[in-house]
């Protein structure tokens, strides 16, 4: 890429590279006639540049050509996907990845799977045990009301109060013994223990045994295609072969649940029969400098579909410039700049970030920069919507659910 290009691609600004404010002030712009006719969506019209800054942008084309290759690499290859929502935390997505074939969709917390049965998505797998008399009874409502619905355990006292609040509620649940796969945060002991929970599940008049699960964090982001996959195959072989002891027990094992975007391409081998990956859909920087199986140094196998988009609010230093996005808006000195990867991006406070330019100021005020976030979950957590676009133009604004409020946890 020439150093032209490379800046023609690195600043999406409504005023073009070596920014000019010719017409910025010629015609009035009202945002509240554009908040209007979003609320209608009706996006005729409606640029980049109209947009308020720090927000968040979905390139349509990108995030499409990252949910067909998921979905065709799961048809081709033989296992299932019931994709992580705690990326996006959006129905507009989730569906789109249920018509593309997704067997349900994973959840993290009890919001998210309130949201998402509510929005009448089958399949829906709660990813984390419910603990305590609030997740408990959350999740028992949601069974009741949705039979495809299913929880987790790795404790057998959760499948004892499962079993007992579902009696209550004269309700059947489906639960699925959470195992131990690398990752301390959670999970029950793999091998003959595994199978007693998994058998505790099946004694139980009120639940069902939905199989198991086994997420293994740790092979996710584990660097090289090859240390990844001897990652992956260690954390997850035990969780397998309990799946194996289950059915041999005389069990239904209707799934073994798993795997990331990291593993996505290694885990069927190992014996998942369902993928549980979230990211691919947009990518972040941990993502990307993961390597993949054709390149080491970069993970390609999805392209990089969102940005954070920022103003340049300031220019008054040699070398750098401030922008509108900072710790409020997730920024962090791993978030790298689109186009642009040899720009150092700062943190400068709860509102600003810093741009550092290796060869002087080469932004102007009022210049649109676009940002890779460093981590996709804790970076939509923050924001409200998604404004989808091709190119310039906007298309679509899908709503992100709520934020950090305790209502919606
Ligand atoms: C239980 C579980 N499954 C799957 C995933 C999705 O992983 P990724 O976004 O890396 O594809 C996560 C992510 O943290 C997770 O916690």
């Amino acid at each position: 890429m020439t150093r032209r290009t490379l800046l023609a691609t690195a600043f999406s600004t409504p005023l073009g590279w070596g920014a000019n404010t010719n017409g910025l002030t010629k015609r009035p712009f009202r945002y509240a006639d554009i908040e209007a006719k979003i609320a209608r969506k009706d996006f005729t019209g409606i640029s980049k540049e109209d947009l308020p800054t720090p927000s968040m942008v979905v390139e349509k084309s990108l995030f499409e050509a990252n949910l067909k290759k998921m979905a065709d690499h799961c048809k081709t290859t033989g296992i299932d996907i019931r994709s992580h929502c705690k990326i996006h935390k959006s129905v507009d997505i989730a569906r789109k990845q249920m018509a593309l074939g997704s067997s349900g969709i994973c959840c993290a917390t009890i919001a998210e799977s309130e949201l998402m049965v509510g929005a009448g998505i089958k399949g829906v797998l709660y990813t984390c045990q419910p603990a305590g008399k609030n997740k408990i009874w959350r999740g028992v409502v949601l069974g009741q009301k949705e039979p495809t619905f299913r929880m987790v355990a790795d404790d057998p006292m959760t499948v004892d109060l499962l079993d007992e609040a579902a009696a209550v509620a004269k309700t059947k649940l489906t639960v699925l013994v959470d195992l131990y796969a690398g990752l301390t945060r959670a999970g029950h002991a793999t091998g003959q223990a595994g199978l007693e929970l998994a058998q505790k599940i099946d004694s139980k008049k009120n639940l069902k045994f939905g199989g198991v699960m086994g997420y293994s964090g740790g092979a996710s982001h584990t660097k090289g295609f090859e240390q990844r996959t001897a990652k992956s195959r260690k954390d997850v072989e035990p969780v397998v072969e309990t799946a194996m002891l289950c059915k041999k027990a005389g069990l239904n094992v209707p799934v073994i649940t798993g795997g990331s975007t990291g593993t996505y391409n290694i885990d069927k081998e190992i014996g998942l029969t369902e993928l549980q990956a979230g990211s691919y859909i947009f990518m972040d920087t941990l993502y990307m400098g993961v390597g993949g199986r054709s390149d080491p140094k970069k993970y390609t196998d999805f392209a990089p579909a969102l940005t954070v988009m920022s103003t340049v609010i300031s220019k008054n230093h040699k070398g750098q410039v401030t922008i509108d996005c900072g710790n409020k808006a997730m920024l962090k000195p791993t978030d790298q700049m689109k186009g642009r990867p040899d720009v150092v991006v700062e943190n400068q406070g709860a509102e600003y970030g810093v741009l550092k330019f290796p060869e002087g100021n080469e932004a102007n005020l009022g210049d649109r920069v676009e940002l890779y976030c460093s981590n996709l979950d804790t970076s939509t957590n923050v924001y409200d919507r998604y404004y989808v676009v091709e190119g310039d133009k906007v298309v679509d604004v899908w709503p992100i659910m709520g934020r950090g409020g305790a209502v919606q946890r």
